[in-house]
């Protein structure tokens, strides 16, 4: 095969292309210097005759090639009328003066690798170039349309929203997917997507047959997906040009650029169980103006959130104009910053309108100040900026209180802040890209989505708290985390990069540079070795990929990894013993959704409790929707809400932290009464205890849809509207792909939507396990046969299948307070002081013997005796229940204590 794909592709390919596009010419690149010699030696490996050099060496056949040229042209060329001002932007882009190297580049090659910093214009101007080239027109003999890949939703939104007002075609041409939405039409001839939506286009159609091209971004990112999207596309490219082969041109041959903020692509171009030839690496150069770095000159404050309101202000009140881009972790750190920053210089209130600012007779000391301002940045742009720098900003302890308590600044003008994270609705993020408000600097308080999927245009400061928040996951236990660590030096570079689009920049590192050198790792570790696969394992068998161990993926995963995701596919019958994938594993796939979460879909059924599953599933699929406590995130770095229950401990703890923290807990005991109501929906309705932490999200559901899903309910019950209406979509989404999969099935409304019987209640339990078969804990005190008995679920150890050390109920569990079970599932497991159990689930042993056969052993007596014991309990439980059924979801009245 590969001698085949050799030997076929390069030329064959190649002659495909010349007649299909108008970039035909055979030259090569003229100033693609580095890359030259990478590409001759791979052609005289493969044998075949190109001619390398400029183009003014031939210059006979080249005047016949433009004449040629200017022939496809008229056939497929797409001619675009853009607006002006688009225009002169664009030409500024210093990707649009490599449009025809590209181009012939695209044209010759398979596949085809851009790199270009942040902001030269790659995600909005490759796709046009495409477009103009006639890769989506109708008149081309290469039908299809041209797709582009994106790892964060955000930027598929708003980059397909660009594209189509610089190209002044519609949203529905110009058109998005993501996992909620899409604009997407048989009009739609650009498609921007998450790769997410790609990969699962790719388990329907493994050809690709509606795509001309595909553009893989941000790959430098190295996220799983992308990862394994460039394993598919390798394979996908190779089977296209062999139909194109066989079928007499009706299928044509597959582009596949993969564009890159990095240079560092040698895992896509060396890795030769990827492509067969090397391709070819284009790379932009960036009109980058300098941008001068400034470390703290201290050890590193653990609380950088004061320490950025620190630097914001003194680069408002002090600096030429020019706007502010903070580098924060999450969403509550820039929740803090920006409120922080609001109060002190007000723009809101003061500074409303520009009528508001006449009114107030107060434009033109704004005015005058902006002219002062510009004055200062005349003198100091280029020179001196360091000395200045250096002076202003390394922190000295003396003056480290000077800004903790906020006063209002009338003096440096209004500082319109932003945030951005991706949680954050799509409009408020957009905002970003607006033209600041006359008078105001902008100042963007944003986590990594800043780094290089968006550029923000008009930056020239840069905070830098060094920081990033990530997910870990243990491969062998199962145990996850969410970890503030520090980034890497790469990406504390692209960071300081975003100061030096517009002019030279400055970037205020809130760390010293001991710590930069000794800390922080050259690169971001990719994704691919950090999260659980199980999920993208059952893609890729219903791809049909067997063999994931095969798998060309660009750096292959920890092989236990990949057989450990197998091996749960197995516990779910997902697979046969043989990795094969069974009927009930590709049903499963064809759901949006984790396969744990696509089993109890396909398995909730029975009893009616598919809305309730579907429900369930929904809101664990999305980003918890219940808005946290964050107080302790900043100071003891990210410790969970555990001390939060933990008196002793806290209030040593409370003691250190700041008043913004403080105010922040002062809220917690009115949501903890608030929160208790969700779990006590089941106790006013059947009298029942409660169960599972998992109710809570289905009651919260309930509740939100029973109160009329307002805005004004997420408010008073301290849960995000965003989550919900993500959670209300997704729930549609499933429900429609639950009747398309199996008609007939009773799947109701939201309208029509009960609480649960105690009989369903019973069978949604179960099917949780079902679910989660892997994650079971059982008591230690059982296995150990101790007689010992607890009130509450306080320290009680217990064990599970995967994890060596003991585990525990976290205490923002309902079953915390209760006697602890002697079975339960757990939804995760999380480590900080103590590996803790999160969103819990009581079970009966009894049940384990069906849903997970091959994981129990039968054999102790003990088990039996305890098996009785249970179920005499249960029975009583049963027997006191009375039989009034629920009524509505109403939430039961606050207890005030
Ligand atoms: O992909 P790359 O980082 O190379 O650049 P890009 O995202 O294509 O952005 C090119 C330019 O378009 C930048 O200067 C952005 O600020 C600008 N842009 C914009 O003004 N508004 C948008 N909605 C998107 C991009
Ligand atoms: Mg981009």
């Amino acid at each position: 095969f590969k001698q085949w794909a050799t030997e076929q592709m390069g030329i064959k390919l190649k002659d495909n292309q010349n007649k299909s596009t108008i970039y035909e010419s055979q030259s090569k690149p003229t100033n693609l210097q580095q890359e030259k010699d990478v590409e001759k030696k791979v052609l005289i490996q493969d044998g075949i005759d190109i001619t390398l050099g400029n183009i003014s060496d031939n210059e006979e056949s080249n005047i016949n090639k433009s004449d040629e040229t200017k022939a496809v042209k008229k056939a497929f060329y797409v001619p675009i009328e853009r607006n002006k001002e688009i225009q002169e932007a664009r030409m500024e882009l210093p990707i649009c003066a490599e449009e025809q190297i590209i181009m012939e580049t695209i044209s010759n090659n398979p596949v085809v690798i851009i790199c270009g910093e942040t902001g030269s214009g790659k995600t909005t101007q490759i796709p046009q170039f495409l477009y103009e080239a006639g890769y989506s027109s109708k008149d081309n003999d290469n039908p299809g349309i041209i797709g582009i890949t994106q790892p964060r939703r955000v930027a598929a939104v708003s980059m397909s929203k660009r594209v189509a007002q610089e190209l002044s075609l519609s949203e529905q041409e110009v058109s998005y997917q993501i996992r909620y939405d899409a604009t997407i039409s048989p009009k739609t001839v650009i498609k921007f997507m998450t790769d997410g939506v790609l990969l699962r286009e790719l388990a329907n159609d493994f050809l690709l047959s509606k795509y001309s091209a595909i553009i893989i971004d941000e790959a430098h990112e190295r996220s799983l997906n992308t990862d394994i999207l460039i394993g598919a596309v390798s394979r996908v490219l190779k089977l296209r040009a062999e139909l194109s082969e066989d079928d007499g041109g009706k299928i044509k041959p597959l582009k596949i650029i993969i564009m890159s903020a990095t240079l560092r692509v040698s895992d896509f171009t060396q890795n030769k169980n990827l492509f067969d030839m090397v391709p070819p690496i284009i790379n932009v150069s960036a009109r980058q103006f300098p941008v001068s770095i400034h470390f703290n000159r201290r050890t590193p404050n653990i609380d950088y959130v004061s320490e950025a309101f620190k630097k914001v202000c003194k680069i408002h009140t002090r600096l030429p104009h020019g706007g502010i881009l903070v580098f924060l972790t999450g969403q509550n750190e820039i929740s803090i910053l920006c409120k922080k920053l609001r109060r002190k210089f007000p723009y809101l209130t003061q500074y409303k309108s520009k009528q508001l600012l006449e009114e107030e007779k107060i434009v033109g000391d704004v005015e005058s100040l902006t002219a002062k301002e510009a004055d200062v940045e005349i003198g100091d742009l280029d020179i001196g900026d360091k000395e200045v720098g250096e002076e202003l900003f390394d922190t000295d302890s003396e003056d480290s209180e000077e800004n903790d308590e906020i006063t209002v600044d009338e003096r440096s003008g209004p500082l319109y802040v932003l945030p951005l994270y991706s949680l954050l609705s799509t409009h408020a993020q957009l905002r970003v890209f607006e033209a600041p408000p006359e008078g105001t600097r902008l100042c963007v308080v944003a986590t990594n989505v800043a780094e290089t999927s968006l550029t923000i245009p008009g930056i020239k400061y840069v905070v830098d708290c060094g920081k990033v928040k990530e997910r870990r996951y243990d491969v062998i236990t199962g145990v996850q985390s969410y970890v503030v660590d520090w980034t890497s030096k790469a990406s504390a570079d692209q960071r300081a990069g975003r100061a030096g689009r517009t002019g030279p920049g400055h970037c205020y590192r809130l760390f010293s540079s001991a710590v930069f050198n000794d800390q922080f790792q050259q690169f971001t570790i990719p994704e691919v070795y950090r999260m659980p696969i199980e999920g993208i394992v059952l893609q890729m068998k219903a791809m049909n990929i067997d063999t994931v161990y095969n798998f060309p993926f660009p750096t292959p995963p920890d092989r236990n990894h990949l057989r450990k995701a197998e091996r749960l596919l197995q516990y779910m019958n997902a697979l046969d013993e043989n990795g094969g994938i069974t009927e009930l594993g590709r049903v499963m796939a064809t759901f949006p959704v984790a396969p744990r979460f696509s089993k109890m879909l396909i398995i909730g059924q029975q009893h009616g409790c598919l809305p309730y599953i579907i429900a369930i599933v929904s809101a664990l699929s999305v980003a918890d929707p219940f808005i946290k406590d964050y107080h302790l995130d900043i100071s003891m770095n990210s410790d969970d809400d555990v001390e939060e229950e933990d008196n002793e401990d806290f209030d040593v703890r409370y003691n250190e932290l700041s008043e913004i923290q403080k105010e922040a807990i002062s809220q917690k005991e009115h949501r903890k009464l608030i929160r208790k109501r969700f779990y006590d929906v089941q106790k006013k309705h059947a009298g029942l205890d409660p169960t599972s932490d998992i109710l809570k999200l289905l009651n919260v559901v309930g509740a939100y849809v029973y109160e009329g899903g307002t805005d004004e309910f997420c408010e008073r019950n301290f849960v995000r509207p965003k989550a919900m209406e993500e959670i209300h979509k997704l729930r549609r989404q499933i429900t429609n792909i639950v009747q398309v999969n199996c008609p007939g099935v009773d799947v109701c409304l939201d309208s029509k939507m009960k609480p649960p019987s105690i009989v369903q209640l019973k069978a949604i339990r179960q099917i949780i396990t079902a679910g989660f078969i892997d994650q079971i804990a059982i008591r230690k005190g059982l296995i150990d046969k101790s007689s010992k008995i607890f009130s509450s679920a306080r320290n009680v150890e217990y064990c599970t299948m995967w994890a060596d050390d003991n585990v525990f109920i976290h205490p923002t569990s309902i079953l915390y307070h209760h006697k602890p079970p002697d079975f339960v599932v757990y939804q995760e497991l999380h480590r900080t002081s103590k590996v803790w159990m999160k969103g819990i689930t009581v079970i009966e042993s009894s049940w384990l013997s069906k849903l997970g056969k091959s994981l129990c052993t039968f054999s102790k007596p003990v088990d039996l005796q305890v098996k009785s014991k249970k179920n005499k309990d249960t029975e009583k439980i049963a027997y006191v229940i009375p039989s009034f059924g629920p009524k509505n979801w109403e939430l039961p009245p606050i207890k005030i204590i």
